[in-house]
């Protein structure tokens, strides 16, 4: 099984000039056959990149549950799937924290992008206060089990991020998250990564641990970083 890297670039970079100046020098590197590499750049610049020839597969940081109608703003998992977009990241703490996501919306969103023939990335993870107050397992394993209420864990990805060790340069003990590993497994079989603060230096110790891949912010946007990442 290849491992799956994927590139979150958040709300980043700043203009359309700069997203494909980026993309193109990416492009332009060699990948590991044994990496399947994804770039999930913000919605409006899902188009271009569609367009440019290169070695990654593109996907979406978020959609919304209705395939369309009156939803102002909204783009739904159809018209991702319009694009092309073999993934879309789902329950992202950035998302859950900021825009107020449910587990409940948020198994709405993966029944319609696992339904729309889209792999969801479910992102799951403990805060920092809910870690230091010994609960990690079982705010996970909410999550897990209202999010893929009534859905078939196979058609998901799960990514274990805890939510202190994103855009921090903190990142879990790899001994830590390797116990996450198996009780995530233990409540749903599917591939399973990591993220929160990986880097070129301790990409492979994830990995290596039994991970089926990774997901990166930050380090997703400095080529020096990243390709090495994909050509692990
Ligand atoms: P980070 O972000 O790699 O910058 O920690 C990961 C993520 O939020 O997906």
């Amino acid at each position: 099984m290849k491992y799956l890297i994927v590139a979150n670039w958040k709300c980043n970079p700043k203009s359309k000039k700069l997203a494909e100046k980026l993309f193109n020098i990416f492009s332009k590197n060699e990948i590991s056959k044994k990496v399947e590499a994804v770039i999930c750049p913000p919605f409006i610049y899902l188009y271009n990149f569609s367009l440019i020839s290169s070695p990654f597969k593109i996907g979406a940081q978020n959609c919304f549950y209705k395939d369309f109608g009156p939803y102002t703003g909204e783009i739904s998992s159809l018209m991702l799937k319009s694009f092309n977009c073999k993934y879309v990241i789902i329950g992202h703490s950035e998302r859950r924290i900021n825009f107020k996501e449910s587990d409940d919306i948020i198994n709405k969103k993966l029944k319609s992008v696992i339904e729309s023939g889209i792999t969801p990335i479910f992102c799951v993870g403990e805060s920092l206060k809910e870690k230091k107050e010994g609960k990690t397992k079982s705010v996970i394993g909410k999550q897990i089990r209202d999010g893929l209420k009534g859905l078939n864990p196979k058609k998901t990805v799960i990514a274990y991020e805890p939510v202190w060790a994103i855009g921090k340069n903190n990142p879990c003990k790899p001994s830590d998250a390797k116990e996450i590993l198996s009780f995530i497994l233990k409540t749903a079989k599917t591939k399973i990564i990591y993220g929160g603060s990986v880097n070129k230096k301790n990409a492979k110790e994830y990995l290596n641990m039994g991970f089926n891949g990774l997901l990166i912010g930050g380090a997703s946007l400095k080529e020096e970083e990243i390709i090495p990442i994909f050509n692990i």
